[in-house]
């Protein structure tokens, strides 16, 4: 069989000692996972710059994004409990689609989770820099933001990125545990801000409803109008396929992945459609839609600076849990590829606590990098090309496996998957669409550089080779 299209078996490869990760996860832990990914920078920031590319009508790019979410969270979990094993889209692929696809898409992966990591520490440290503002300590300007900003470098978004790197190095079961509490500060806050902002409710601000229409309009490199915020505020929704990468890890795996990744997900769109409705009832979508932490900044327009630096606050304490959950994924990812033979088998060893150290490190160093020197939408918009195909090629996996094995036996099945699967396949190539040349030309640069490592090392290297 070609190398191109050679594909592995769908039980995971055997490995001993030091190859093999542990099962420590529950549901709890699982959808914790997915509610400590899925809940971060998204809300907390790219809510206001969404807001500022599609006006009030940024509530259609929540429901666009959260539909093709739905449609690619369904897929993952019908993979997830039929293939529990590290890799995520990654491995689905090479069960499916062969080698090469499941490369295209490991490598994809790498691209998606260390951007995630790096946007979230941008979107962490907006909020970060506001409380070291406001409580008046002598940081300088130039280290609070990166060079595209005016500054020299974001310090905070560095700080926090190795930050959590050395947290994760502790082990699994602790972060998780740390996650779950995190997960919960994070809720309580959102709640808060509702609670807070919905008596000034203002109806007014929903006209004019779509100042920059419907489809995706290029204006100087950026894409405004609902398709072009719903290509960034995509962002906001995913997550939950991180938690596939962690079905080796789950005691139950069938049964505890599919409440985590379909129960953290349907939850997640319904506190964002609150959440983004009172923000833009609260303030004018182009008022707050400048601000580098906009629901703080909409409190303070409220005349509450208690609530705002409470809610910033909260901001600061829990968004990190998106990037240890990200930062999680990307190992197993490496892990999956490295066990596979794609990539150099050293990175897949994990120490003493169970742990994947070198990608840990790996992946923290370099989001840490990126963090420093780049805007916050050039990034998620890369990690959201990333994540559209890993999407792409979920939706795909599911059908073409229905058709190769229909009878094998599913837990969760993905229901009415030929509409399903096409529509949400029509919609992340609709997304892939609006997202600007300039992201569009990275991702597939970063793919040319993928395809050229794969024949220089992983073609040969495979272990089906
Ligand atoms: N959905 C995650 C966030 O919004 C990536 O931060």
């Amino acid at each position: 069989m070609s190398f191109v299209t050679r594909r592995r078996a769908m039980e995971a490869p055997h490995h001993e000692g030091d190859h093999k990760l542990k099962a420590t996860l529950g549901w709890a832990h699982l959808m914790a996972l997915g509610i400590g990914a899925i809940i971060g920078t998204g809300i907390y920031t790219l809510t206001g710059v969404a807001a500022g590319l599609a006006g009030p009508a940024v509530i259609l790019s929540f429901a666009v994004a959260g539909a093709v979410c739905a449609c690619a969270a369904l897929c993952y979990a019908e993979m997830a409990t039929l293939m529990p094993q590290a890799g995520s889209a990654y491995t689905y692929s090479y069960v499916t689609l062969g080698e090469m696809a499941a490369w295209v898409i490991g490598w994809s992966l790498i691209l998606e989770y260390t951007l995630v990591c790096s946007a979230v520490a941008v979107g962490w440290a907006g909020y970060a820099s506001g409380l070291i503002q406001q409580a008046g300590w002598p940081v300088p300007a130039y280290l609070l933001s990166g060079p595209e900003a005016g500054g020299l470098v974001n310090l905070p978004a560095v700080f926090i990125a190795l930050l959590v790197t050395s947290l994760l190095l502790v082990g699994t079961r602790e972060s998780a545990t740390v996650n779950f509490i995190l997960v919960c500060v994070k809720l309580v806050a959102l709640a808060a801000f509702v609670a807070l902002t919905l008596p000034s409710f203002d109806a007014g601000h929903f006209t004019p409803f779509a100042p920059f229409g419907f489809g995706a309009q290029d204006v100087d490199g950026t894409k405004f109008g609902v398709m072009g915020a719903a290509a960034i505020i995509f962002f906001a929704f995913y997550g939950f396929d991180a938690i596939s990468t962690a079905a080796e890890e789950a005691k139950n795996p069938r049964r505890d992945l599919t409440i985590g990744i379909v129960g953290s997900m349907v939850a997640c769109t319904l506190i964002y459609m609150i959440v983004a409705a009172v923000a833009l009832g609260a303030s004018p979508y182009d008022v707050f839609s400048k601000s580098e932490e906009p629901l703080a900044f909409i409190l303070r327009e409220l005349n509450q600076p208690v609530a705002a630096s409470l809610i910033a606050g909260a901001a600061v304490i829990a968004m990190p849990t998106v990037i240890m959950v990200f930062m999680f994924g990307q190992s197993r990812v490496f892990f999956a590829m490295a066990r596979d033979g794609l990539l150099p088998r050293s990175l897949a060893r994990v120490n003493k606590r169970g742990v994947p150290s070198a990608v840990t490190i790996l992946t923290g160093v370099i989001a840490a990098i990126i963090a420093g020197a780049l805007p916050l939408s050039q990034i998620a918009a890369l990690a959201n090309a990333g994540t559209l195909a890993a999407f792409i090629a979920t939706i795909l996996a599911v059908m073409v496996l229905r058709r190769r094995a229909p009878t094998l036996e599913r837990l969760f099945k993905t229901p009415a998957i030929w509409l399903i699967g096409p529509l949400g396949l029509v919609g992340c190539v609709y997304l892939f669409s609006s997202l600007t040349a300039k992201t569009m030309l990275f991702f597939f640069a970063w793919n040319a550089i993928g395809v050229a490592v794969y024949l220089l090392y992983g073609r040969a290297k495979s272990r089906l080779a």
